[in-house]
């Protein structure tokens, strides 16, 4: 499996059978690797909550690709009425698409979508365990620390993707706790630096993850790893 970080809490990923994005803001976000454009042949794209810096451009390429958009059970209907096929999802449970297995975990967290400049509550907010490619990928979506993620280390996950930035999410801190919690081959930081609220150093979480013997690992944006 390839991993690309696009920034923000966004990320490509690439297996067999599987071009998918995850939470693709990409055109609102300066300091975005890639632009929507970008793309025109993924056929997935997960979107973990409603917020604006998670959905970004997802309906717009998902028309342009045909791709399905994977999301918690309340904010499939918002997308789905823009003429995109949405594949709604609750917390908890899993499916096995073509590609691979796919479960949303709990994420501590709201979720908001705006239609006509009006926020409407869009449920739960979630994460993605993803499998790929004989691989498998934990992006926490926007979150606060919790109890839950130490099931997570049955799941032999290879790359935990987990916001860092504070203000929204845990920050530096908490995640490398729940670095210790989810033991996954490689933790790798996100959701830091595009806004001034969330400005951090990700060195910081880097060696927090180390006290913790968590293997770390920055990605700039545009940087990839393969699994
Ligand atoms: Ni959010
Ligand atoms: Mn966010």
């Amino acid at each position: 499996m390839k991993l690309k970080y696009l920034g923000h809490s966004a990320f490509y990923i690439e297996a067999e059978g599987l071009k998918a994005l995850i939470d693709p803001f990409l055109d609102g976000n300066p300091l975005a690797a890639s632009k929507a454009s970008d793309f025109t042949d993924v056929n997935f794209i997960f979107v973990t909550h409603g917020h604006g810096d998670h959905v970004g451009n997802a309906v717009e390429i998902a028309k342009r690709c045909g791709a399905a958009i994977i999301c918690p059970t309340e904010l499939a209907p918002f997308l789905a009425a823009q003429s995109v096929k949405t594949e709604g999802m609750q917390i908890g449970a899993s499916f096995d698409f073509a590609f691979g297995k796919v479960k949303l975990t709990p994420a501590l967290h709201g979720s908001t979508y705006v239609v006509n400049g009006k926020a409407e509550y869009a449920g739960l907010a979630c994460g993605f365990l993803i499998c790929a490619g004989g691989k498998k990928i934990y992006h926490a979506g926007d979150t606060a620390l919790t109890m839950d993620m130490l099931l997570l280390a049955e799941e032999d996950i290879d790359a935990a993707l987990l916001p860092i930035g504070g203000y929204y999410t845990m920050d530096a801190k908490d995640a490398a706790r729940a670095a210790k919690f989810v033991d996954a081959g490689v933790a790798i930081p996100m959701h830091y630096d595009t806004f001034p609220v969330i400005r951090r150093n990700p060195e910081d979480f880097v060696r927090l993850c180390s006290e913790n013997d968590v293997c770390a690992k920055i990605l700039a944006a545009g940087g990839e790893i393969v699994l």
